[in-house]
């Protein structure tokens, strides 16, 4: 049997880093409103690079860290829902800046649960024995989608890029998976975006910026998501104790301190990182994990086990539970 591991994780953030305060020089907010709700206090917005400048950065950084030369890369995915355009694609783009002459390559769309759900398909594809290293990030410039004169959803978004390398291993290294949509409950949370040039459309545009509904996006965290860690833990057959920490989608630190409570578990073994980088959509979950092995919190090797979860627009929800 073949099974893929992580062997190297990487990010890349923006170099514009804007705090709550400027935030309230040009919008009706406060410092104090916006980190008591959801714990942020800065991100990082990017002026003058796109998804794919992010995404490469991360996977420069991949390459150079494994040592590996581009064109042993099986494949590329990003998991993005802020890609430079529909075609072609943020991955494509990745593949053509590294080189990576061997590698195919294609972008994922599952808003907050993108890195996750990528993460998912990429074990597969290196389980089946097919291929043997792909790189798998997650990048988002959020703030090209964003109203910037709606401060119920502009203060919480950032951009930034994370990922990993993973490669075959004979030991199994993603030992649960748990992946979830519920397409019904999709418009609590949008971004649209079309250009309606036909001239028999019948339809209107959509609004590309994100709208949320944040009490229904709240209660969908706290109550489908919660239930669903609580069965891949239990699924996996490990212990509470045995989990050394959680590293969840950053959006709001109000949900990671309910959800605590609600999986019954330590709330310091939730990795958190908000404060930083506000909620960075699909590129949260592997910005987290590399800001975490930078930290040496998490080592990278084999002594440790994590879970990951993402959620979001679809609405889509995933966990795995990982030995790293
Ligand atoms: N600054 C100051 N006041 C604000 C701001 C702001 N940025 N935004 C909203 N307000 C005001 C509102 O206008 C409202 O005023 P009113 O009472 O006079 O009408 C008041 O604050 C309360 O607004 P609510 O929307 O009820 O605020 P709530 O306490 O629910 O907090 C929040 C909003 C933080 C978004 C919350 O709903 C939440 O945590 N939702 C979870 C969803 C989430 O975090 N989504 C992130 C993206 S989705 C994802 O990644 C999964």
């Amino acid at each position: 049997m073949v099974y893929s591991k992580i062997n190297q994780v990487a990010h890349y953030v923006p170099k514009q880093l804007v705090t709550n305060d400027d935030l309230a020089k040009i919008m009706d907010t406060s410092h104090e409103w916006i980190s008591s709700r959801t714990g942020i206090a800065e991100r990082y917005i990017s002026r003058n690079e796109t998804t794919s400048d992010l995404a490469v950065r991360v996977a420069e950084q991949l390459l150079t860290k494994s040592g590996l030369e581009a064109s042993a890369i099986d494949f590329i995915i990003v998991a993005t829902i802020s890609s430079d355009a529909t075609m072609p694609s943020t991955a494509a783009k990745v593949q053509a800046a590294l080189g990576a002459i061997n590698a195919f390559a294609f972008d994922m769309t599952a808003a907050c649960s993108g890195f996750v759900f990528a993460l998912a398909v990429a074990d597969k594809l290196i389980s089946s024995g097919t291929y043997q290293k792909g790189v798998v990030i997650g990048a988002e410039t959020l703030s090209k989608l964003l109203d910037w004169e709606d401060r119920t959803t502009a203060v919480l978004f950032g951009d930034g890029a994370g990922g990993v390398l993973l490669e075959a291993s004979q030991d199994k290294h993603i030992l649960a998976e748990s992946l979830h949509t519920d397409g019904s409950r999709g418009q609590s949370l949008t971004s649209g975006q079309n250009s309606l040039k036909s001239p028999y459309s019948e339809f209107k545009s959509l609004n590309p910026c994100i709208q949320m509904d944040g009490r229904a996006i709240f209660d969908f965290a706290i109550r489908d998501v919660s239930k669903s860690i609580s069965a891949i833990i239990e699924q996996s057959g490990l212990a509470k104790d045995e989990l050394d920490y959680l590293l969840l989608h950053q959006a709001n630190r109000r949900i990671l301190d309910k959800m605590a409570q609600k999986i019954d578990f330590p709330r310091e073994k939730f990795l958190e990182n908000m404060m930083h980088y506000g909620n960075t959509s699909a590129a949260s979950i592997p910005i987290l994990l590399s800001e975490a092995v930078q930290n040496q919190k998490i080592k990278l090797d084999g002594s440790q086990h994590l879970l990951l979860s993402g959620f979001g627009g679809g609405l889509t929800w995933g966990s795995l539970i990982v030995k790293i």
